[in-house]
């Protein structure tokens, strides 16, 4: 926040600014806790599901066993895309899986039978058919440009599982299929992030989810937001040993540059969606007899130790990179798998952007010339 003449007070980034109320997600940045309408993340990283966190979300209660097999049932019967999104995804197959999936996502409120109906229930509806559909899309393209036809969907499987049956074309193990689980689960809600704000700002307009989802993606996929997995893999592969980081560090430091995932708008503490994926990596990685990968990791830790201070800690991203890659999966999947687990809280914070819905409209302070006269083209 700073001072401006005249009284205004600017707030870049909006930071600290509250814009409305939401009784989803509760941060509490200091102490770095997070709830999802009250639960723990920590106790549903334990003993919850992606789908099931998925229907909390979304239906503002944890399912009973009839609601949580009916939730199932629409993500599975949703299993299915248009085959001119798989047109379009060949088309452009060569391109970023983000900006396939913001085409796709895109082109696919042209095919959803409810795409323009803005009603609660037809955006709960579409918001489901998505849900099931993203992941269908981020596998078909990965599929497509390695020279493979899209795997079909497999009923019997859970959310995560198919996922990854549909990625690589093989029912994963029962140990990957919970780590991903629980990855999407951590990933499902977050407040008002950058892509969940900007899905709100589209809804704003009275644009449909498809629109307003396609904002979402877009927002997410630049590195200060989603992009953060990718490139801390990156920073693992050039760190290469752990008696590197703390040259690394300080070089990146020197340069002023931010270290991949560490710090956060809204934590001041670890975030805590990081420790769930931090015993992932340390399980996965000495399972797969490769224990440098958190070893890395945890010598970037120490040598941000000093930052500590300053309320910079590891974030969501900071392992999930590596579970990833241990998982064999593309570097450039990595923000994709996020937007997966984010569907239902990009969907839950339209709903709630419609219930009382208002154009999202700020100010900015004008510092430009004085007022002037045209000047015509030939005097100037
Ligand atoms: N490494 C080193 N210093 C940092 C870092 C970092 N990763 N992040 C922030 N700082 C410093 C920053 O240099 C600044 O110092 P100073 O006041 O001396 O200039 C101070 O901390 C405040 O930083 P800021 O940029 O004003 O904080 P912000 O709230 O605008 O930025 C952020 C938040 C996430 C963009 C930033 O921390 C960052 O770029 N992190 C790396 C990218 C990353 O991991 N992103 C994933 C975020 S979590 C997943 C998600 O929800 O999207």
């Amino acid at each position: 926040m700073s001072g401006e003449k005249g009284g205004i007070e600017i707030h870049r980034g909006l930071k600290g600014v509250y814009f409305d109320r939401s009784p989803t997600c509760f941060i509490d940045g200091r102490a770095g806790e997070l709830r999802y309408r009250g639960y723990s993340i920590h106790d549903l990283a334990r003993h919850s599901t992606f789908e099931e966190t998925a229907c909390l979300l979304l239906e503002g209660e944890l399912p009973d066993a009839a609601g949580i097999e009916n939730f199932r049932a629409r993500l599975r019967a949703a299993r299915e895309l248009p085959g001119a999104i798989y047109d379009i995804i060949r088309s452009i197959a060569h391109a970023h899986p983000m900006e396939v999936l913001r085409t796709a996502v895109s082109a696919l409120g042209a095919f959803d039978p409810e795409g323009a109906d803005n009603s609660r229930e037809a955006t709960c509806r579409k918001g489901v058919r998505l849900a099931a559909q993203v992941p269908m899309i981020v596998a078909a393209h990965d599929n497509i440009r390695k020279g493979r036809k899209p795997v079909p969907a497999r009923p019997d499987l859970g959310h995560a599982a198919n996922f990854l049956h549909m990625l690589k074309g093989e029912a994963p193990s029962e140990d990957a299929a919970r780590l991903m689980d629980v990855d999407m689960l951590l990933h499902a809600e977050h407040g008002s992030n950058a892509s969940s704000f900007a899905a709100r700002v589209v809804t704003g307009t009275e644009a449909n989810l498809h629109a307003s989802l396609t904002a979402a993606v877009a927002a997410l996929s630049g590195p200060a937001h989603g992009g953060a997995a990718e490139n801390v893999m990156r920073m693992a592969q050039e760190v290469a040993e752990p008696a590197n980081a703390a040259a690394y560090v300080k070089a990146k430091r020197r340069r002023r540059e931010p270290i991949m995932g560490f710090g956060h708008r809204v934590y001041r503490a670890e975030d805590p969606r990081a420790r769930h994926m931090r015993e992932g990596v340390e399980r996965l990685s000495r399972e797969m007899g490769q224990p440098h990968w958190f070893d890395i990791l945890q010598a970037l830790v120490d040598a941000m130790a000093p930052y500590a201070r300053h309320g910079i800690h590891v974030n969501v991203d900071f392992y999930a990179g590596v579970v990833y890659y241990l998982n064999g999966i593309s570097e450039d999947l990595f923000v994709p798998i996020f937007a997966i687990g984010r569907v239902p809280g990009w969907t839950v914070q339209v709903l709630e952007q419609l219930d009382q819905n208002i154009l999202i409209r700020p100010l900015t302070h004008y510092t430009g010339p004085a007022p002037r006269d045209y000047v015509p083209i030939d005097r100037r």
